[in-house]
């Protein structure tokens, strides 16, 4: 077999997981908001340079059938703690059927302080969003970045996967004071992901 990065088609994403996402996208579109899982290259980006020694909490959100946790599990060490968030039933029982031993926390994104607090956290690391962002109205993107942002340690980080390479580095530089972009060809779509820090308060920004 050659060598060389998998194709964003072949063996990345096993074929109940497509068959899954590809169900509910016909019924939840602007939820689900996307046809397939996300690739392995696509999901390993997301996780890339976590400084995991000086990492306590991370947090995943719009998990899906988890590409993303499965990388997160090979990588993740012990003393880091990790939810697992997801709205739609069918994808939490998927997911607690492949990551039995995750904390995986079926519920609105939008409630993220509230499902936090519910575990004792006050304080996150890293929040790792497969959310279909730019799909939400801008309130109820605001209220996910801003519970983001707020809850975020010193030093921490918002990542956010996209399907739309370089389109949207606008609206996280709103919220963000850094903002950079990795671009993922491997995926289909081809997508990328943002790496923001330095959360900018609705006040501060209204006054940009
Ligand atoms: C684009 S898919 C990404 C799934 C997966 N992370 C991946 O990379 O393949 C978006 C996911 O976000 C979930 N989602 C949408 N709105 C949500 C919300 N308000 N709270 C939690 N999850 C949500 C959807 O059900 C879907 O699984």
């Amino acid at each position: 077999m050659a060598d060389g990065p998998p194709h964003p088609e072949s063996s990345n994403r096993p074929r109940s997981d497509l068959l899954l996402v590809l169900r509910k996208f016909l019924t939840n579109a602007r939820t689900v908001a996307t046809v397939a899982p996300s690739s392995r290259a696509l999901s390993r980006a997301i996780l890339r340079g976590i400084d995991w020694a000086n990492t306590k909490t991370v947090v995943e959100l719009g998990a899906g059938t988890g590409p993303i946790t499965a990388q997160l599990a090979k990588v993740v060490p012990p003393h880091v703690r990790v939810v697992i968030n997801e709205y739609l039933p069918e994808f939490c029982a998927a997911l607690r059927h492949k990551f039995p031993a995750m904390d995986v926390v079926e519920g609105d994104a939008r409630r993220l302080t509230e499902m936090l607090a519910g575990r004792g956290f006050t304080q996150v690391d890293y929040v790792l969003s497969g959310l279909p962002l730019t799909h939400f109205v801008p309130a109820d993107r605001d209220a996910v970045i801003d519970q983001a942002g707020r809850l975020l340690a010193p030093g921490g980080e918002f990542r956010q996967l996209t399907t739309a390479p370089w389109l949207y580095r606008g609206l996280y530089r709103r919220y963000f004071r850094e903002v950079s972009f990795r671009l993922v060809v491997w995926n289909l779509p081809p997508g990328g992901v943002y790496y923001c820090r330095g959360w900018i308060p609705p006040e501060e920004r209204a006054a940009r």
